[in-house]
């Protein structure tokens, strides 16, 4: 399988103007690297960026709501209003939605099901906080597969198309202190496990925390992590030509 680049560019940036050119740049730099790269640019600039030349890069969401098709809420964008030909992927249970706007695991199994349904790739992000950590690698693996348990219970993955990992250890998101990938590329191991154990699949699992060009071709020379998901470092675009080039 090819490593997968996801750029989450969180709500960021602040005119479509700006966007526009961090698309291009970045587009320009994918069309060049033999890995899957995804932008999920926030849902304002999801049309202006599906209308550009975008060669192979893929868009994505970065929330979907669990009702799958039209209704009467307010606020929300449904699976069905995003799948199609443009919006190939979407970030599910990203920890800020988890912590800031308090989604449950429940909240967070429903977005799974509806996006899965509609035949969007969901990046399902799990990830432990840092008291969990201090507690031991092991105590932080049972946090992440429970998460996992409680997350996909019932959602049919029937092949690596229907669902992408992102291991994001909360305290190294924006920390600019990441996880080992030598720890990194065990959780990864554990998780797909996990998935083929349950559903006879093997998924891609990305890391995600405080990665940078300098330190992407350390966790992605590791077997078991195809790729990472990118915050911080996806809004520069040198930055993020850096850690797409470390894929190849
Ligand atoms: P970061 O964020 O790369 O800025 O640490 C990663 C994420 O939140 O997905």
């Amino acid at each position: 399988m090819k490593k997968l680049i996801a750029a989450n560019w969180k709500m960021n940036p602040k005119t479509p103007q700006e966007a526009t050119a961090l698309f291009e740049e970045t587009v320009r730099v994918a069309n060049h690297i033999d890995a899957d790269v995804v932008i999920c640019p926030p849902f304002q600039y999801l049309g202006l960026l599906m209308d550009k030349d975008r060669g192979s890069t893929m868009l994505g969401a970065q929330d979907v709501f669990w009702e799958q098709t039209t209704g009467a809420f307010t606020g929300e964008v449904s699976a069905a209003m995003l799948s199609g030909e443009h919006v190939k992927y979407v970030i599910v249970g990203h920890s800020e939605r988890r912590t800031i706007l308090k989604e449950t695991d429940e909240v967070i199994r429903k977005k799974v099901q509806a996006a899965i349904a509609e035949g969007l790739t969901v990046i399902l992000c799990v990830g432990e906080p840092l008291e969990v950590r201090e507690l031991g690698i092991n105590v932080a693996e049972e946090f992440v597969l429970s998460q996992i348990e409680k997350d996909l219970e019932g959602a049919k993955i029937r092949d690596e198309e229907n669902l992408v990992i992102a291991y994001e250890p909360i305290w190294a998101i924006g920390s600019g202190k990441p996880e080992t990938p030598e720890n990194s590329a065990s959780m990864a191991r554990k998780i797909k496990e996990y998935i083929r154990e349950h559903w006879n699949v093997t998924v891609r699992v990305l890391y995600g925390g405080s990665v940078k060009a300098e330190n992407a071709e350390a966790f992605l020379s590791e077997h078991d992590i195809d790729g990472a998901l990118v915050g911080g470092a996806s809004l520069k675009a040198q930055e993020f030509a850096g850690i797409l080039k470390a894929t190849s």
